[in-house]
């Protein structure tokens, strides 16, 4: 199948919802959206898709603190960097599997980005050097 770009808010639905779709079926990671949080997918979805909008493309609209969310998560249950390891490898497979793209390209990135940034404040927040 040739592979184009995320360049819509379906194409961002389709790939956040095949990203699930991996990781609640992985060993390391999927307790943290079943056990430690029982998600109530239809609001936490829109939500995941609206942040992805607003990275990715020009209209998309996020209003939430998705850092402090994470804080409150990481207080239920450590996250620690083999977790985000596989956050980032079952996020860049999805990516790499359906699209091919300067916005492909971006939504890695950006995931980097974002997951080495939070890996790093909730390991503060683990060792107890709490910043927001
Ligand atoms: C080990 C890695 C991660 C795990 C286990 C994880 C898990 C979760 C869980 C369980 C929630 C729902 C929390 C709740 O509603 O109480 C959540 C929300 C969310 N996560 Fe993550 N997450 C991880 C990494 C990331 C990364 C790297 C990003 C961004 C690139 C991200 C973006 C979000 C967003 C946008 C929300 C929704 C915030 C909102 O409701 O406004 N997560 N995450």
């Amino acid at each position: 199948m040739q592979r184009s770009d995320i360049n819509n808010q379906q194409d961002v639905r389709d790939l956040v919802d095949a990203f699930y779709r991996k990781v609640l079926k992985d060993d390391l990671i999927a307790h943290f959206f079943t056990t430690v949080v029982q998600l109530d997918w239809e609001k936490h979805l829109p939500r995941i898709y609206a942040f992805w909008n607003s990275l990715l493309l020009p209209d998309g609209v996020y209003k939430g603190n998705a850092m402090g969310i994470h804080f409150e998560l990481n207080e239920k249950s450590p996250m620690k960097a083999e977790h985000f390891e596989r956050w980032l490898k079952l996020w860049r497979e999805t990516v790499n599997e359906m699209f091919k793209g300067t916005n492909a390209e971006n939504a890695i990135s950006k995931a980097e980005q974002i997951a080495g940034l939070m890996n790093f404040k909730m390991n503060k927040q683990n060792t107890g050097k709490h910043i927001s």
